[in-house]
């Protein structure tokens, strides 16, 4: 308690943890609020977990609420999935796939993710995993970061196509991206514009300073 108190003057931090995916993996007392911190990033709860929950408002919560299913791609402490349970109310089935298994473990630990019933995590490369799975979705959550780092295969055509093909008509893709120079300016252009007439892409930009995020529909 007095450290949730303490935490509104400075950032306490009360667990630490080296991780190869993530540089570092913290957990902090942040403003009275914990949150999971990589090295340089803020990565789940705080300024993420507002950023996705504004993705969400965009797409509309009532219409989440009447998805049968729903893949999140980088799960860490799970905050998107807190807002779609908490807030949104949703009851269908919720996929997460995550790299890392400390991360999960952490995760359950500070966070009870593993308390949630209509969950269930893969451990497994987001790009492996869409690859093998034979299911489809009614809203595709993109949130990978390796620290401050986006891989690069998430920009990549044969990517894009495979969850392309993973989305239900009329279904969502909700992409969480950084943006802190040009070419990455640019990168999101070239992104944005891979996308035909038988898609709907809005771009919002500076959600929370570096963030630009992009809904994605499914119309053909
Ligand atoms: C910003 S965090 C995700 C936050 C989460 N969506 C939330 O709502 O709290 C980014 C996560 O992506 C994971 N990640 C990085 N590369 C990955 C990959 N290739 N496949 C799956 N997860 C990956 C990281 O381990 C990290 O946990």
């Amino acid at each position: 308690m007095l450290k949730k108190l303490l935490s509104y003057f400075i950032p306490i931090t009360i667990y630490k943890k080296n991780s190869s995916v993530s540089k570092s993996l913290e957990i902090t007392w942040n403003n009275g609020e914990l949150v999971l911190d990589s090295k340089n990033t803020n990565y789940s709860y705080g300024s993420l977990q507002r950023i996705l929950r504004k993705g969400l408002k965009f797409i509309g919560f009532e219409r989440i609420q009447n998805f049968e299913s729903i893949l999140i791609l980088g799960v860490a402490g799970g905050s998107v999935i807190k807002t779609l349970v908490d807030e949104v109310k949703f009851k269908g089935k919720i996929t997460g796939v995550e790299i890392d298994e400390t991360v999960i473990a952490i995760a359950n630990q500070y966070f009870k993710l593993d308390a949630i019933s209509n969950l269930q995590i893969v451990i497994d490369d987001a790009f492996e995993f869409v690859l093998k799975t034979n299911e489809t979705y009614d809203l595709i959550i993109i949130d990978i970061f390796q620290d401050t780092t986006m891989p690069n295969f998430l920009f990549e055509d044969f990517y894009i196509n495979r969850i392309n093909a993973l989305l239900n008509l009329n279904g969502f893709i909700l992409f969480n991206t950084m943006v802190i120079n040009l070419k990455q300016v640019e990168r999101n252009l070239l992104y944005k514009s891979k996308f035909g007439g038988d898609y709907s892409l809005r771009m919002y930009p500076k959600v929370e300073v570096h963030n630009e995020l992009f809904t994605i529909k499914k119309l053909h």
